[in-house]
């Protein structure tokens, strides 16, 4: 797939089968993220691959909205620095360069931020620098991600030449 039809394609995933993602992708994944840009280049992220039944657990436990996050094969926390500006963009990107890559490995994704802030700290080891940014669970489908996008149209939130001016372009694709 191109990368227009893994983002056009890839859904929210949180329910996974047992199978197991071979190491091979989950260091693609990670790669993934290291090769994203970062502003200054300053790559103040941290990961944590957790790919252990008992640490799925706890996250799971550690978790507000990402309870789901149990049958995950595996998860990615992404710990950034709160001290710059720009670290949840960067958390951000990343994610999706990993949820993107993933996708192309036939790897479904699916992410949550609200977490029990001390629990997940003292559980993981995580650093008083650091926040724990996003969460990223990783695993082949339970079933085919098949679905529409519920998403805007185009015209309601893309506009050309100032805000609120209708595009030119016709829709080609
Ligand atoms: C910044 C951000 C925070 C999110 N937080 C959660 C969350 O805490 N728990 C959860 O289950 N999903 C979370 N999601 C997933 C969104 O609900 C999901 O991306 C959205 O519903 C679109 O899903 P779709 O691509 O399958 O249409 C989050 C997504 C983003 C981008």
């Amino acid at each position: 797939m191109d990368v227009y039809e893994l983002v056009r394609t890839k859904l929210e995933t949180r329910d996974f089968s047992q199978k197991q993602v071979p190491d091979k992708i989950k260091l693609k994944i990670l790669e993934a993220a290291r090769f994203t840009q970062s502003g200054n280049n300053s790559q103040h992220w941290r990961f944590i691959l957790l790919d252990k039944k008992d640490e799925l657990d706890k996250l799971a436990e550690d978790s507000l909205y990402g309870k789901w996050v149990r049958n995950a094969n595996f998860a990615i926390i992404v710990l950034t620095d709160p001290s710059l500006g720009y670290h949840k963009i960067d958390a951000g990107r990343a994610v999706q360069s990993m949820q993107l890559t993933a996708w192309g490995e036939g790897v479904a994704s699916g992410v949550f931020v609200g977490v029990k802030d001390q629990e997940l700290r003292k559980d993981f080891g995580i650093p008083a620098n650091l926040a724990p940014t996003i969460t990223v669970g990783f695993g082949y489908p339970a079933r085919k991600v098949l679905g529409r996008k519920n998403r805007k149209q185009l015209s309601e939130i893309a506009f050309q030449h100032s805000f609120g001016s209708p595009l030119e372009i016709k829709n080609q694709l």
